[in-house]
């Protein structure tokens, strides 16, 4: 399978990123924050075939998190409906984006999740062919039930037991491996992605913000600044002769973002 990326999109953090949504609250310097955004930017246009940059919008804080706002399943796109009442029209935006793109890209669908719906992207986890679909505060069963109606036979829902959304404690490291926390509530919501994908195997490493990285051909972007874990991706990366790209998010994980939080990626 190919990992190749044709376009990524993304979204400028906003000044009003200091007001973002947090778990656990404690100052953002958006300075800072705004230099590790760009250098995710940077390394991600080296990437893919096209960086798509939708305009940053002060309305709304948390809006360079721009994959919880629609998912990408091979040429169809789905438009979310965001969880968080603060958040649910950060999607417009990428919508128009999308509905522009299809000028050149005709083959690409687009639908929309409508109410009673409501999903994060961060919640959903693509692999090996199946949509994983965390139940969780920002994500509900009718989104499933919409998923399915669209993509019949592939949507497997499970809890979401720790962690704001399914992927802030697992990922894909390619379609055979999923990178896992090493916390027991995240060994539990890997259990059933691994038993809906024969041969696939799990990789722990000690840090959940480490376990969540993304994969665009033969790279991968792994957060910097956790040695244990580090140690553990790199050999990873190593057996697949995969090129590593070091990201310090640290000031976006206060505003509990992770590295696929910050992109869209169509194939
Ligand atoms: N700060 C990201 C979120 O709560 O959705």
């Amino acid at each position: 399978m190919s990992y190749q990326r044709r376009y990524a999109l993304v979204r400028p953090l906003p000044r009003s990123f200091s007001f973002a949504l947090q778990q656990s609250p404690a100052p953002i310097d958006v300075d800072r924050a705004h230099v590790q955004h760009e250098r995710y930017t940077e390394v991600l246009r080296s990437l893919v075939g096209q960086l798509i940059v939708v305009p940053a919008d002060e309305r709304y804080p948390d809006s360079c998190f721009i994959e919880d706002t629609a998912i990408l399943v091979e040429s169809t796109a789905v438009i979310a409906r965001i969880g968080a009442d603060s958040r649910r029209g950060e999607s417009s935006a990428v919508y128009s984006v999308l509905h522009k793109l299809q000028q050149i890209e005709p083959s690409l669908r687009l639908h929309r999740l409508t109410e009673p719906a409501t999903l994060d992207g961060g919640d959903v986890l693509q692999m090996g062919g199946k949509i994983f679909v965390g139940l969780s505060k920002r994500t509900n069963k009718e989104a499933v039930a919409q998923l399915e109606a669209l993509f019949p036979g592939r949507v497997v829902a499970l809890p979401v037991a720790a962690g704001l959304h399914l992927k802030s404690v697992l990922s894909a490291l390619d379609d055979a491996t999923l990178l896992v926390a090493d916390q027991p509530a995240a060994h539990e919501m890997a259990a059933p992605i691994l038993a809906a994908l024969p041969g696939a195997s799990a990789i722990h490493v000690p840090d959940a913000a480490a376990a969540n990285v993304v994969r665009v051909g033969d790279a991968v972007l792994i957060q910097d600044g956790f040695p244990a874990s580090e140690t553990i991706l790199m050999d990873a990366a190593r057996v697949r002769s995969l090129t590593v790209h070091k990201l310090d998010m640290s000031e976006l994980i206060k505003a509990d973002g992770a590295l696929t939080c910050c992109s869209l990626l169509l194939a």
